[in-house]
């Protein structure tokens, strides 16, 4: 499994997993000697989608049976079968279950099988994109993806996600419930509710948004932690933040892209909010959050330098905004022209060289507030959910704190990092640096 791109992604990965292990197939660390090689792609950006051809054509007599789904499998299915022979399935971002399916077929036939489901005819469908009852072999025992909505009806200027995974396309509420409820049953201590935009979960089945409604369900459920992602700043309701702040198992983390802080080049990406409007909806999180007495929020936003006619002054508008709100992190990128999208057809004529340099800034700024954020946790406790051992030190626990931060403590001399894998312990903060806190057990 070759995955791309974004949590999404991540989630459709782990459900192809799930299907081909009930299947007696198992996932191995390197795609050399792999029977099977699954891509799951993105192309939100064009480096992703360089990367994936560059992958899929170095495979070329590799002998392995190359299936090649996701963003790129929706937009480019004729193109890949066309110009690739040699890969043998083409799938698209609404075909995930039949996987095995295709396989299967393309095993027998000896021939390349394309199913690509067009956005439209997906729209019109009566079942749920993804099947609640599938199996799903997860990254962590006690953490899961759990998609609550596939698709996006935003077209923001820029984006390709509209076109490639669809309409907004909810998973019914009691769906959702049993989903959580399987899952706490399996072990799961931490779910993160995923979709482009969950704001709006349910205004497709519903007809208006239930997504305060969910939270707080899934929230008081008896999972321990709650996480979601993303969240589009518009369609951010008070009733949403109340559910935010109020219920305890929802970390004190949101992630808010703002894009820019130039209402101008905001107007241009059809974001629909102001920067004031953004800095309003930041404080009424902070103060609703506060009130609640929950640990301080970590706000992380998404931003893009260089969008088509951005001045030196618009940025500067970006770079104002980004100190205002003191972002915990922030996923910086630089404007990437992709075909189809209504700012594919505006003049990018602002240099390279100007848009690094304006990115530089950018990153050293968020670098200066991730520091700054996460000082205030010095001499603090905080509960940490343990992953396992540190990626660098076998001696070293790591694990997250309520605001997603990582956090390292030294493993007690008697005990194995897997005796805290998924657990909650106390850690007492003796160092803050820019991405990581480091302390001692409790
Ligand atoms: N160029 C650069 N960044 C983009 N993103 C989406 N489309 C583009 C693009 N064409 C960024 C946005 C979005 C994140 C997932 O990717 O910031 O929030
Ligand atoms: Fe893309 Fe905008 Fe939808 Fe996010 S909200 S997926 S940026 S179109």
């Amino acid at each position: 499994m070759i995955t791309f791109g974004c949590q999404m992604n991540k989630s459709d990965s782990e459900r192809i997993d799930g299907m081909l292990n009930a299947l007696g197939g198992e996932a191995v660390a390197s795609s050399e000697g792999a029977d099977i090689i699954v891509f799951v792609t993105c192309c939100v950006r064009e480096a992703a989608d360089e990367r994936l051809y560059g992958q899929v054509a170095s495979l070329k007599n590799s002998g392995a049976l190359v299936a090649v789904g996701g963003c790129i499998g929706q937009r480019d299915a004729a193109e890949l079968a066309a110009k690739m022979p040699h890969v043998g399935v083409v799938f698209g971002t609404h075909n995930i279950m039949s996987l095995p399916a295709l396989i299967k077929e393309a095993r027998e036939t000896q021939a390349p099988v394309v199913e690509v489901i067009s956005n439209a005819d997906a729209a019109e469908a009566e079942h749920p994109a993804l099947d609640p009852e599938a199996p799903l072999r997860r990254e962590h025992a006690w953490h899961a993806w759990l998609p609550i909505m596939t698709g996006c009806n935003n077209f923001c200027s820029y984006c390709v996600v509209p076109y490639v995974r669809g309409r907004e396309r909810s998973q019914p509420f009691e769906d959702v419930l049993k989903e959580t409820e399987r899952l706490i049953a399996d072990g799961v201590k931490e779910i993160t509710l995923l979709g482009q935009n969950v704001n709006s979960y349910g205004r497709d089945l519903y007809g208006h948004p239930r997504f305060a409604e969910l939270l707080r369900a899934v929230g008081n459920s008896g999972i321990e932690r709650l996480r979601f992602a993303t969240s589009h700043p518009k369609d951010l309701l008070p009733e949403t933040i109340a559910a935010f702040a109020e219920v305890p198992a929802i970390m004190p983390a949101l992630h808010l892209p703002v894009q820019s802080g130039s209402d101008r080049v905001l107007a241009a990406m059809n974001r629909r909010y102001t920067a004031k409007r953004y800095l309003e909806l930041i404080d009424s999180v902070r103060s609703a959050v506060l009130a609640a007495g929950k640990e301080p929020v970590a706000f992380s936003t998404d931003i893009i330098v260089g969008y088509p006619g951005e001045t030196e002054e618009d940025f500067e508008q970006t770079l104002a905004l980004a100190k205002a709100v003191g972002f915990a992190q922030a996923f910086t990128f630089m404007y990437s022209k992709r075909e189809g999208t209504p700012a594919a057809a505006h003049d990018d004529d602002t240099p390279r060289e100007v848009i690094q340099e304006r990115f530089d800034r950018l990153v050293e700024l968020v670098q200066q507030s991730a520091w700054d954020f996460n000082q205030q946790f010095l001499n603090q406790g905080l509960p940490v959910l343990f992953e396992g051992s540190s990626k660098r030190d076998a001696q070293m626990l790591a694990g997250r704190g309520p605001g997603n931060q990582t956090i390292h403590a030294p493993l007690p001399a008697d005990k194995q990092a897997s005796d805290f894998s998924g657990k909650l312990f106390p850690v007492h903060i003796t160092e803050a640096k820019t991405w990581y806190l480091r302390g001692t057990l409790l």
